[in-house]
């Protein structure tokens, strides 16, 4: 077989090594050809064949060596360019690493008549039918450690520290970051909350402890005295503008840090390695039994597969026992 393999979407850790297990297992029957900047480089004819001794050298970096591109060619009317090369590669079908919005794109494939395996990824944990996507574990834990060494000034200076890390509209890796470092507060965006009730919580901390960390999802909003799900799914700078009205209300002296990205590129831990090798090796095996169409998940500490269809267009908010924790702590 002629097995197309693109990561497309925001980077995440975990994408190399993804690439590499799963050209390792098929390349021994069949031809791997690797498709650069996502879909987009079937229509820029970025496509050449690879082995998996191409991308051992980078297993332990984050990034991704096949490049990415959040540009949806689905959309912009160039489908029958995007048909007709998958026809002239000859590829019997394509393994799409990415998140929700690639999730749409593997479906719009799917409409085309492509057959597809999708493998989920992106460090916002965000993506319906899976607990977890390569990379979340490996932006919370450089969140943890970025927060842990603002903790330390914090102390030192007698602040108040307010960490906003990304997530989209998901507060997942702010609620992981929160929990970790037992921030005296954490706001997401799945949970309303009024901002006179966090600055009560962060003054009762400081009164005991004197310092108080704040950890904020990036899809936070606040307006008046509510702090919620904001309308833009991207930082509006929340974490800056909540240090300046909490140093407002109550005197404290107050910083922010929003590690952005910083999160994003570094090494994939040895979980979201581990979870990397279990997707490529499902995808590796539904292509062995001809089943296509299908995303990779991980539930209940169970490697499964779910129909593309059903999850695309989806996303998977905090709730649950996730969302009770949240409220245990900070509700
Ligand atoms: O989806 C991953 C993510 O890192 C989000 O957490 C963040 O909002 C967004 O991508 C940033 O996008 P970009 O890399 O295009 O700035």
């Amino acid at each position: 077989m002629r097995i197309g393999i693109l990561t497309s979407g925001g980077d995440a850790p975990g994408l190399n090594i993804a690439l590499y297990s799963f050209i390792r297992l098929v390349e021994k029957r069949h031809e791997v050809f690797a498709v650069f900047h996502g879909w987009e480089g079937f229509i820029d004819g970025t496509v050449r064949r690879v082995t998996s001794l191409d991308l051992l050298p980078y297993i332990s970096m984050g990034g991704t060596m096949l490049k990415t591109s959040r540009r949806n060619v689905f959309n912009d009317g160039d489908a029958d360019r995007l048909i007709k090369a998958i026809n002239d590669y000859n590829l019997d079908c394509v393994v799409a690493i990415g998140g929700d919005g690639s999730l749409r794109a593997s479906n719009e494939a799917i409409k085309l008549g492509i057959n597809v395996i999708h493998i989920p990824k992106t460090i916002d944990n965000d993506v319906f039918g899976t607990d977890f996507t390569i990379g979340f574990d490996s932006a919370v834990n450089a969140a943890v450690s970025v927060s842990e060494s603002f903790r330390t000034t914090l102390m030192s200076h007698e602040r108040v520290g307010v960490v906003e890390v990304m997530g989209r509209e998901a507060g997942w890796v702010a609620l992981h970051t929160g929990l970790a470092t037992m921030a005296d507060a954490t706001i997401i965006p799945e949970y309303k909350l009024s901002l006179s009730s966090v600055i009560d919580r962060l003054i009762n901390t400081y009164k005991t402890k004197h310092y108080a960390l704040l950890v904020v999802a990036e899809g936070v909003e606040v307006k008046g005295d509510i702090v919620t799900a904001g309308q833009s799914p991207h930082s509006n700078n929340v974490g800056y503008r909540l240090a300046e009205l909490i140093e407002e209300v109550t005197g404290i002296e107050t910083r922010a840090i929003a590690p952005g990205h910083s999160i994003r590129g570094v090494a994939p831990t040895a979980f979201d390695r581990t979870l990397a090798i279990k997707y490529a090796t499902a995808a590796y095996e539904a292509i062995e039994n001809g089943l296509y169409n299908v995303m990779v998940s991980y539930r209940g500490s169970k490697i499964d597969y779910v129909p593309i269809p059903e999850v695309a267009g989806r996303s998977r908010l905090v709730s649950g026992e996730w969302l009770k924790l949240y409220e245990l702590y900070w509700g």
